[in-house]
């Protein structure tokens, strides 16, 4: 039997992105730069429930900020965009994931992608679960991923060893009422949040469970519901890629959000979860062979949201 076209066009990207040297591991993490720059893996998982993989796709590493627009799901369906929107913004800041800075005026992180924006939103679930924050995140990552996930504690402590820059966030969002008086327990469940593990399969399963309405499409089990899927989507679409945003959504044009450890999750709404893992960075703190990957799969089967290929995301529907 013929290879599907989406096995062989990753295969095929797999092979020409391999020998990249491009781009450097993350150490501000110091258990990050553990990792082996040489590892790269891609995975699709469609909303029918097919997998496409390439590579290392059995590779577990820590899923860092892309753990980001999940906890914001988690915090929209607990509170409600209005309780939300008046602890962090939905614009893209145009500065780095780590900046130290609020927005003029409200005193608001800019978005739930950054870091200050992904901090204020696990305070706000700690504020209302307290110790089992942590356990209801793990939950529900799980449940977009489809199996039982787990937390790598090596990572997690170092992190928490050295996270002063976010310690610092931490404290000026203390400063100005954006998070409760818990701050450092708040940030002890994002730093846990950030250490989950998962694989290129895991997050391409995630990715298919947002593409799929908010329902896994290996287990049909629900992890979100349909409106918060859509307000995930679309901050992911404005500012997942931080200060890389605006070129991602010209080049590339869906939703997406990287990892410092070296992933990248991108969905093709109704159709596709897309995620990569190769631990090179370029300056923006987003995997290098991840973006080009991207790039190119999005121009050859007409992925980007505005391409005429892609017509009400029916396209693909011929392929899968
Ligand atoms: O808070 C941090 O700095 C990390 N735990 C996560 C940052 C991250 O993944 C940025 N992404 N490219």
């Amino acid at each position: 039997m013929d290879k599907h076209e989406l096995q062989a066009a990753i295969e095929h990207l797999h092979d020409r992105w391999h020998p990249c040297q491009e781009g450097e591991i993350a150490t501000y993490i110091p258990e990050l730069s553990k990792a082996n720059p040489d590892e790269f893996a891609i995975s699709l998982a469609t909303t029918s429930g097919r997998l496409f993989e390439a590579g290392n796709c059995d590779r577990a590493f820590t899923i860092q900020s892309i753990s980001k627009p999940f906890t914001f799901g988690m915090a929209l369906e607990a509170f409600g965009q209005q309780r939300v929107s008046g602890h962090v913004g939905v614009e893209p800041s145009g500065d780095a994931f780590n900046a130290i800075e609020l927005q003029n005026g409200t005193n608001r992180p800019h978005n739930p992608m950054i870091n200050s924006g992904a901090i204020t939103v696990t305070a706000l679930l700690h504020e209302k679960y307290g110790d089992e924050t942590f356990e209801m995140i793990l939950d529900r990552f799980s449940t977009a991923a489809g199996r039982r996930l787990s937390m790598d504690q090596d990572v997690y402590e170092s992190e928490h060893r050295t996270g002063h820059r976010n310690r610092a966030i931490a404290h000026l969002l203390l400063n100005f009422g954006m998070v409760h008086s818990e701050a450092e327990k708040a940030l002890d469940v994002y730093f846990r949040q950030c250490s989950i593990l998962v694989t290129s399969r895991d997050l391409a399963v995630m990715g298919a469970t947002l593409a799929n309405m908010g329902n896994n499409p290996l287990t049909g089990n629900s992890a979100f519901d349909l409106a918060t899927v859509k307000s995930m989507m679309a901050i992911m679409f404005t500012c997942g890629m931080y200060d890389y945003s605006g070129e991602w959504a010209y080049r590339v044009g869906v939703p997406a959000k990287s990892g410092v450890s070296g992933g990248v999750l991108a969905v093709v709404n109704r159709q596709l979860g897309i995620a990569t893992y190769s631990a090179r960075l370029d300056a923006r703190g987003n995997s290098h062979r991840g973006i080009e990957v991207c790039a190119e799969l999005a121009n050859s089967f007409g992925l980007h949201s505005f391409d005429c290929l892609n017509m009400g995301s029916s396209f693909l529907d011929t392929l899968l």
